[in-house]
């Protein structure tokens, strides 16, 4: 079957066309056309995202990510579109001036993707910036009859872990052995989920800020340009790599919640000894702030390794996957990879490129609920302007 997913929860504004299709060997992906922008350099100069400019750009944005899709796949012509379908498109995208006209000329111009099901991020993330996918999903929905299939984010972040590494535009999903435990960290979420046959639950969170949350706020008190964490990476990599002789022990972080006797985690104290440690020295040098990204680095990562060797012992895993944008940082990878050696678990990373946000892994998970439950992709009422508990954030 045929996928459009769409992806607006954060400051990445994605589009892809899947076509997967199961058979008694495993499901077969193919991806027909994948886009993606991201928003990274506007909302820069705010220091993290900006809910207000993120609405605003997915809605400038989306129109040429379309055009770009539909360049590439098979489209279903759509020359008309009544007036009522347009009035009702003009409702559900009055918030974003001229945005629907333009959404109703191109689809009038170029057709839409042919798609059997549009699949659309309803959550969690930024409500401004999640209405542009879904009220974009549902006007699509309206005007080539295709029924749209709301999912879950961490859903699709999870779901990338079975992308195999180094994988083509054609791939066969990897089939974990269950009992797994699955680490998805990324800018807002940090989680432990155990998976088993039928069911995902949730064995452990932050009880305040993500990983990824503490990566760039600790970041920008470096002035490292916003997402920092892969540039924090890279300075920590610099002091690994070109040790000076500063007192190591001066910059110890601690590493909050790394004996707990639960797999929850926390990151606030972390970030507020990180920023002491700033403010303590007076010469913010390029030797000084390496030397506090690699503390800062090492402290989140032994944190998130021990804590995910933990949940894998209490649920006996076969198999440990993790997924999200803080597992691009290489020493990450690297100590999963340990920890999987000692629990004897299999370890699915996702592919670096679908560790950040992307419409690729709402793709699959937008199929992922469609096999479990066909039912719950509907078309929704034309007449129906703000929330539906359908599709409801
Ligand atoms: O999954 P994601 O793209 O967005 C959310 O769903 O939040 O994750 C973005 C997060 C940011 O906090 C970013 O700094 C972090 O992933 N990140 C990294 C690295 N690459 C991205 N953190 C540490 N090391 C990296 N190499
Ligand atoms: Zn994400």
């Amino acid at each position: 079957m045929r996928i459009l997913s769409i992806e607006t929860s954060c400051d990445e504004t994605g589009i892809s066309l899947l076509d997967i299709d199961t058979q008694d060997d495993g499901t077969q992906v193919e991806v027909l056309a994948n886009e993606l922008t991201s928003q990274a350099s506007e909302h820069e100069e705010y220091g993290g995202v900006y809910p207000t400019l993120a609405k605003r750009l997915h809605a400038q944005n989306f129109p040429h990510l379309l055009a770009r899709i539909c360049d590439q796949v098979a489209t279903t012509s759509i020359d008309n579109i009544p007036k009522a379908q347009q009035e009702q498109i003009q409702k559900w995208l009055k918030r974003h001036p001229g945005y629907a006209n333009g959404l109703i000329q191109l689809i009038q111009d170029r057709g839409a993707p042919t798609a059997d099901v549009i699949t659309v991020t309803v959550g969690p993330g930024l409500e401004p910036a999640l209405w542009v996918g879904i009220n974009t999903a549902r006007s699509i929905s309206l005007v080539a009859e295709t029924p749209v299939m709301p999912v879950n984010h961490m859903r699709g972040h999870l779901l990338s872990t079975c992308v195999p590494h180094s994988h083509d535009k054609t791939f066969r999903l990897q089939d974990p052995p269950l009992p797994a435990v699955a680490l998805l960290v990324s800018g807002g979420h940090t989680e432990l989920i155990h998976v088993a046959e039928n069911t995902t639950t949730k064995i452990g969170q932050t009880r305040d800020d993500a990983a990824g949350e503490a990566f760039d706020k600790v970041g920008r008190l470096l002035d490292l340009p916003y997402p920092a964490g892969p540039h924090v990476s890279q300075l920590a990599q610099k002091a690994r790599q070109q040790p000076s002789n500063k007192d190591e022990e001066g910059y110890t972080l601690p590493r909050p919640m790394i004996d707990a006797d639960n797999c929850d985690f926390s990151f606030s104290g972390l970030k507020t000894a990180a920023a002491r440690l700033i403010k303590k020295r007076e010469l913010l040098d390029e030797d000084t702030r390496a030397c506090i990204a690699q503390s800062l680095e090492s402290a989140i990562v032994d944190v998130l390794a021990a804590t995910t060797k933990r949940a894998a012992h209490q649920v006996d895993a076969q198999a440990i996957l993790a997924g999200g944008g803080v597992t691009a940082n290489t020493q990450l990878r690297e100590q999963l990879q340990d920890v999987a050696e000692t629990c004897s678990a299999e370890l699915y990373l996702c592919p670096l490129d679908l560790a950040t946000d992307n419409a690729v892994m709402i793709g699959l998970a937008g199929f992922a609920s469609y096999s479990d439950n066909p039912d719950e992709a509907y078309l929704p009422p034309a007449n129906q302007i703000g929330a539906d508990s359908r599709l409801a954030i």
